[in-house]
């Protein structure tokens, strides 16, 4: 069986226990760089509390810390947060085992929530609805993820995750949507096979 064959509580998705293993096989998952998305998207903005969902191993938070957010950063998998906390202990970053499927979003307002290539199975429209309840009055939502193409070419089925498409199609009018297109990652990753990423920025209104 493959390991995106097993059956999970939250739709056909991996589980804490598949996530805790593949950290677990390796001494560095993911780059250890900042996603470039994030850069292009979040340098111009004024600092404030950010939400990483689906940290990894923290490249995004300590980028983010860099630039004066206070992050909280929340990931399903205790082995990836431990991971991020002992490379990164600064008080700036709060490290959270959260599965935001099931657990309570661990706080609220956040000038920023970003999310990048969080896996959400497409029958799980709650959780993306709190994810979104989660970006205060002004603030902002970052969701990046693999083109299409590269998701098959991983052997998954695009079609069973939320995708940047998807969740542009809940905004209602109090969101502004800035960026949302297809474009080059700028580091291929995934074995060369992520070479496109589809971003979807959006601001919330005022009030
Ligand atoms: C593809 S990785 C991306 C990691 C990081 N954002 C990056 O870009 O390097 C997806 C991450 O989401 C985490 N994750 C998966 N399901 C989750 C859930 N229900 N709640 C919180 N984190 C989850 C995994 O443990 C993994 O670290």
């Amino acid at each position: 069986m493959s390991e995106h064959t097993h059956g999970h509580a939250h739709g056909d998705l991996d589980g804490a226990a598949e996530w805790d293993e593949r950290y677990r096989n390796a001494d560095r998952l993911w780059t250890a760089d900042v996603n470039p998305a994030l850069v292009a998207e979040a340098s111009g903005l004024q600092p404030g509390t950010a939400l990483d969902v689906g940290s990894g191993e923290g490249a995004d938070a300590r980028w983010l810390a860099d630039r004066g957010w206070q992050v909280i950063a929340v990931d399903i998998s205790q082995v990836a947060v431990d991971r991020a906390r002992a490379i990164d202990p600064r008080d700036a970053i709060t490290w959270l085992r959260v599965d935001v499927t099931v657990d309570d979003i661990p706080g609220r307002d956040f000038g920023l929530v970003s999310l990048h290539y969080f896996p959400v199975a497409k029958s799980d429209e709650k959780t993306v609805r709190r994810i979104l309840g989660a970006v205060g009055p002004g603030g902002h939502l970052l969701m990046v993820a693999h083109e299409a193409e590269g998701v098959r070419a991983h052997g998954r089925n695009p079609d069973d995750y939320f995708q940047p498409d998807d969740v542009a199609a809940l905004l209602d009018d109090n969101w502004t949507v800035l960026t949302h297109e297809t474009r080059e990652r700028g580091v291929a990753a995934g074995g060369g096979v992520h070479t496109h990423d589809v971003v979807l920025h959006a601001r919330r209104s005022h009030s």
